[in-house]
């Protein structure tokens, strides 16, 4: 077992991922520990994802290791168990013709993970459910309401709220503010924040700003160039132009990234 020191800790380590002979990261190194928020940056393809997946042992990288509260979990989801939520990339387009409610579908993913039989809730798990769509922030006439009639930002909270059910000490979220308007991103923004303060949240994001004051280390990102360290030492323009290109443009003392900037 892993000492309680190492806890909540993610440490990455020579991380080399490709897809067949393409390379998409290379030699990475990043470490953290303690409750905090990593923001994962960088442009379309540069392998956010990727590198979300291999954190989480869903990809076997070509090289290097993954631990997480000091066990290896390299190539290997379960290693990591109960102490990692995740919170996939949300697709926004198509009709679901199943429809599920925000109820139904985290007391399906508790189900899940039982034995037998695979049917009922008990009274502490309908509390569990109760506590983390309360603690997303999902007003109560939602609960019951399908999915797919929720707002981009409601729909979002549940997908979080299933991540917190098993409340893990490490909550890895892939783009959790990018389906969502303006006004539903901040409050969003805020609950991510909130939820940094007790747990180790690595967020990958297109806009480093709405994060930025939660945000303890920045991992700039495209493919196999990258820079980590703490915001301030890391969201330059000089760095930004590396990673970003012609998309970095600076205007007096801030850099901007499309519509989102930094301040240099
Ligand atoms: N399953 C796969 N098989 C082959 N190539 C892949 C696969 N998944 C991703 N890639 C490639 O790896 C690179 C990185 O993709 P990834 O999805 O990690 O980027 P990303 O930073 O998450 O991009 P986005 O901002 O669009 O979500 C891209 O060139 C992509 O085409
Ligand atoms: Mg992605």
């Amino acid at each position: 077992m892993a000492a309680t020191s190492t806890r909540p800790s993610v440490r990455v380590v020579e991380l080399t991922v490709g897809y067949g002979d393409d390379i998409v990261l290379e030699n990475l190194n990043l470490e953290f520990r303690g409750p905090g928020l990593i923001q994962i940056l960088g442009p379309n393809g540069a392998g956010k994802t990727t590198l979300l997946k291999a954190i989480l042992g869903l990809i076997k990288p070509l090289r290097g290791r993954v631990y997480i509260n000091g066990v290896d979990v390299t190539g290997s989801p379960d290693k990591a168990g109960s102490s990692v939520g995740y919170v996939p990339q949300l697709f926004v387009t198509g009709h679901n013709p199943y429809p599920v409610t925000a109820w139904e579908f985290i007391e399906s993913s508790l189900l899940l993970y039982r034995r037998w039989p695979r049917v009922f809730v008990t009274l502490e798990e309908k509390k569990r459910i109760e506590y983390v769509l309360e603690k997303v922030g999902l007003p109560r006439e939602a609960w019951h309401k399908s999915l797919w009639s929720l707002s981009g930002g409601q729909r979002q909270r549940v997908l979080i709220a299933r991540a917190l059910i098993h409340d893990p000490e490490i909550l890895v979220m892939d783009e959790p503010l990018s389906a969502v308007d303006p006004a539903g991103r901040v409050g969003l923004a805020r609950l991510i924040g909130e939820l940094a303060e007790e747990k180790l949240v690595i967020v990958t994001s297109h806009d480093p700003m709405l994060l930025l004051k939660y945000t303890s280390m920045v991992l700039l990102l495209n493919r196999r160039l990258y820079m980590y360290g703490r915001p301030e030492e890391v969201l330059t323009i000089e760095n930004a132009r590396r990673i970003y290109g012609e998309a970095a443009i600076p205007v007096r003392e801030h850099v901007h990234i499309s519509d989102a900037h930094i301040h240099a």
